[in-house]
């Protein structure tokens, strides 16, 4: 495909992550349809529904790696989707200057601590924690 150029623009070379932006935005867009689709369907609709989330409910969901890496990609698109599309609205609405740093700074920054601590939580979550009532744990930790 030929880019389109105009006059008096310099030719652009090598890679160009606006674009990559652009196109990320569509991707994950399309992925996240299917993950929180699934996510809800499974969570609000298979079985009791809402009535059966309680601790148990996670434990055992996250007991399976299946759901562990469909929560963590889900986690992982969504945020950096939220992110690129909330810095996009920073360039469209705030002028280049030290206003426009400190919320990229904070967007960046906010980004980076929910994927680090949602990704720890989800790989690390204990379903059978010791000396937990056993009518709220998931049915497999009483073996
Ligand atoms: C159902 C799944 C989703 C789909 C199909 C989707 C699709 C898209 C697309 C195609 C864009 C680009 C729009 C444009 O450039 O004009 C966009 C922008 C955006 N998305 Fe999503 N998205 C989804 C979920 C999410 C989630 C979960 C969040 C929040 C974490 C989010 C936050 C945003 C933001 C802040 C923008 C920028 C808004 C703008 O450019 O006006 N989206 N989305």
């Amino acid at each position: 495909m030929t880019a389109i150029e105009f006059p008096g623009e310099p030719r652009r070379r090598g890679s160009n992550l606006e674009k990559w932006g652009w196109i990320y935005m569509r991707a994950s867009g399309v992925v996240l349809l299917v993950l929180i689709f699934g996510h809800l369907f499974m969570n609000l609709m298979v079985g009791d529904g809402i009535q059966a989330i309680d601790f148990g409910f996670v434990g055992g969901k996250w007991a399976d790696p299946f759901w562990q890496w469909w929560d963590v990609l889900m986690l992982w698109l969504a945020l950096i989707h939220g992110a690129n599309g909330m810095r996009t609205l920073v360039n469209d609405y705030t002028n280049p200057g030290t206003v426009q740093k400190v919320l990229k700074g904070a967007l960046f920054a906010a980004a980076a601590v929910l994927i680090i601590l949602g990704t720890l939580v989800v790989f690390t979550f204990e379903p059978c924690p010791a000396g937990a009532p056993a009518d709220l744990l998931p049915s497999f930790c009483a073996a």
